[in-house]
This record gives C-alpha cells, structure tokens and sequence, in this order.
C-alpha cells in the first residue's frame, strides 16, 4: 500500500507555535479546493491541538485520528463520512486531531500513516496540520511511500 500517485500530500510545521501554521493549513485547503476543483482534505495531526482547527472551520464534532484509526472497513466514497467530516458549505474533507481540548491525540503513527494512504485513493489533495513538535507521530507522513517514484512525501 502507499499513496495514490495522483493524489499530493502537503505538510505544514512551523518551528515554534502561533505563528499561523493552522489557518495557513485551512486557507491552502481551501484553495486547493477551490482553485483545482478537485477533492481535497484537512487534517489536523497536531499532537498539541487543543481542537483549534475545530474552530477555524466551525466543525463541532468532527471526525477525528482515532475515529479514522478504528474504522475497520475499507475506506471509499462509500464509506466515507465514517471517518470524514465535511466542511458546510463546501465540500472540503476534515479529520480533526481531537473532538474538543479534553481529549489528546494518541494514534498509532504506524495506522495513521496507513489510513492517510488509504485516503490518498479519494483525496486529490492531502493538507496535514502537523503543528511544531514534531514526534513520531508527525514523522510517520515522511515515511508515506509514494508508488509514484519511491521518494519519500
Ligand atoms: N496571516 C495572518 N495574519 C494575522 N493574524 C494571523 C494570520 N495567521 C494567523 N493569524 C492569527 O494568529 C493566531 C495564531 O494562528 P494559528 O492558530 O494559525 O497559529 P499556529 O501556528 O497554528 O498556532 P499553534 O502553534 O498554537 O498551533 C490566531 O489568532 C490567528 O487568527
Ligand atoms: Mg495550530
């Protein structure tokens, strides 16, 4: 498995917090969206995040890492918005790192690697929030095959 070669990961980390890093995420997404026509999908693997992707979109309970990580199914346009919340209004795709600031986000980076593989067979486009403490976790998207030409993404 690895990521689809028609579909484009971006990474967003930022050397220190409050810089911007999240709403450049959403405003990339977006444009993306907007400017390719093409789907696209946010996600927010901040370890640190208190759910303030949530709030930049104004998603309440959104789908998170951990819902996608316990979705046992096979990912498709079916099965979807199991595992996907939609922005309203658009059709912008979001995965959230925590419902609301109560919960952490604790995935497997492993699981979370290959889920955003899977993803890759819907999404066009991937913008990943990764925020600045870069652990194992924010790591695991580097090591994202590409079937394209085996680099790393
Ligand atoms: N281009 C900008 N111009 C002015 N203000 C901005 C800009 N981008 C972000 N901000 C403001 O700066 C603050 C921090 O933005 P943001 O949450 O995106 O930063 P961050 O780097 O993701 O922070 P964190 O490290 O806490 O995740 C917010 O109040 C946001 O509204
Ligand atoms: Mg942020």
């Amino acid at each position: 498995m690895a990521v689809n070669p028609n579909s484009h990961l971006i990474a967003i980390a930022g050397g220190k917090g409050g810089v911007g890093k999240s709403v450049f995420s959403a405003n990339l997404a977006f444009a993306f969206l907007m400017e390719m026509r093409a789907p696209t999908l946010l996600i927010d693997l901040d370890s640190q995040s208190c759910g303030d992707q949530n709030v930049i979109l104004g998603i309440r309970e959104p789908k998170t890492m951990q819902d996608l990580c316990n979705f046992t199914g096979a990912i498709s346009q079916q099965t979807l918005s199991a595992v996907v919340s939609n922005h309203p209004g658009t059709n912008l795709g979001y995965v959230a790192a925590v419902k609301n600031r109560d919960e952490m986000l604790t995935v497997s980076p492993e699981l979370a690697a290959k889920k955003i593989e899977d993803l890759s067979n819907v999404y066009k486009f991937i913008i990943v929030d990764l925020g600045n403490s870069l652990t194992s976790l924010q790591m695991s998207t580097r090591k994202i095959d590409s079937a394209f030409d085996g680099h790393d993404s």
